[in-house]
């Protein structure tokens, strides 16, 4: 029996909700949440490379006193995890980004609310304090993206988080087998009236992409526009690169979300956690580095922080719960994924989020 596989139907632990969520959902959707690009690889490669990372614990150190917490852009947070921006989430639960946020306030967390969320903000907002990150695909018009951005932080929302590695939908092989299509009762509502390229008809010699895309993919300037204009912080997901991180504090952004789009959309790249720490190394400390992609454990979100992270975010993980139980399974995927993290920082001696260093990795030397 493999631990995917509980014989009875008790409560799930944490390896438990993914495969209870996959079996819940029909195999397209289930391919749209829980696939990757192309052959996966980068899909597979987020959460190996954490199981190639193996702990070094530390014995009979003081912990008394110790805590997860830290304060993360001027908000108090009692750990370092947060939910992921994800797509369409009444797809999984009629309740969907509205449970989420339920189900992440009970853990006193942030979540980041996709630009394509499936429920309007103003709702999400109504149904409690805790959604306070809006995600933000840049659109063609500087204008329209701007006065989408003030509408949030008129709603209450303190940060905007700029997702950069997605300027067309990645290859997702595993969607288009399985016939994945949104229902007509699922759009991505926040977005109504933003204005939409217009396409005249294509030539046969050209290029969707390069003639007609390439033109409104956000660049460094937008990012520059939008740091200087913004009436809310700018966070930027997606950055991979020491040089794009040195940019991206150049330009004006507040933290940096190092990630590969959960291996949503270039195959073949990097482990998330593989790129992590020559991207905290070019930062320095200047603006905090969170990670996404791959985090299933506790133990991962302790070997984050000991590679550089600030905080971490969790996307799939946090779709199981809601797929599974609606926002109390949000509530008990996060509380046991805090909870496997602060037993993981005791059993490696660290009694504040400052003690989790490289120290703690062993090195097969
Ligand atoms: C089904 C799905 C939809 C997603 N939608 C968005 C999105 O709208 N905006 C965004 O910035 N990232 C999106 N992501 C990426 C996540 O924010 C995050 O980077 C990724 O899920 C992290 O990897 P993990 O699922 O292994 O935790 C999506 C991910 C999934 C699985």
């Amino acid at each position: 029996m493999t631990p995917d596989q509980p014989s009875v139907n008790l409560q799930p632990t944490l390896r438990d909700y993914e495969s209870r969520a996959r079996a819940m959902l029909s195999v397209d959707r289930s391919a749209y949440f829980f696939g990757g690009a192309a052959d996966e690889r980068t899909l597979e490669a987020n959460q190996q490379a954490f199981s190639k990372l193996v702990l070094l614990p530390r014995a009979l150190r003081d912990v008394r006193g110790g805590s997860a917490g830290q304060v993360l852009l001027g908000q108090p947070m009692p750990h370092p995890i947060l939910v992921a921006p994800v797509a369409y989430q009444r797809l999984v639960h009629p309740d969907g980004e509205i449970a989420m946020a339920i189900g992440a306030g009970a853990q006193d967390t942030a979540m980041v609310l996709s630009a394509q969320s499936s429920i309007d903000a103003a709702e999400i907002r109504a149904a409690g304090d805790t959604c306070n990150w809006f995600q933000l695909y840049w659109g063609p018009s500087r204008d329209a993206n701007l006065a989408l951005v003030s509408r949030m932080a008129d709603l209450g929302f303190t940060a905007i988080v700029l997702t950069v590695d997605a300027p067309v939908q990645g290859v997702r092989d595993r969607e288009t087998r399985t016939g994945f299509r949104l229902p007509p009762d699922i759009a991505a509502v926040n977005l109504a009236g933003m204005p939409d390229p217009q396409f005249a008809p294509l030539a046969p010699t050209e290029s969707i992409l390069f003639d007609r895309i390439a033109h409104i993919t956000p660049q460094w300037t937008d990012v520059e526009w939008l740091c200087r204009n913004s009436p809310l912080p700018v966070i930027l997901k997606g950055i991979v690169h020491p040089a794009d991180a040195r940019k991206a504090i150049e330009a004006g952004g507040s933290a940096i979300i190092v990630s590969n789009h959960g291996g949503r959309v270039l195959d073949t790249m990097p482990a998330s956690i593989s790129l992590l720490p020559a991207v905290a190394r070019a930062v320095d400390g200047a603006v905090p580095v969170l990670m996404d992609g791959g985090i299933r454990r506790g133990t991962d979100v302790l070997k984050a922080l000991a590679l550089g992270a600030t905080a971490v975010l969790a996307g799939r993980l946090a779709i199981a719960g809601l797929t599974v139980a609606g926002a109390a399974g949000v509530s008990h995927v996060l509380k046991l994924l805090r909870d496997e993290f602060e037993i993981a920082m005791m059993l490696t001696g660290c009694a504040t989020l400052k003690d989790i260093t490289p120290d703690i990795l062993y090195r097969n030397e």
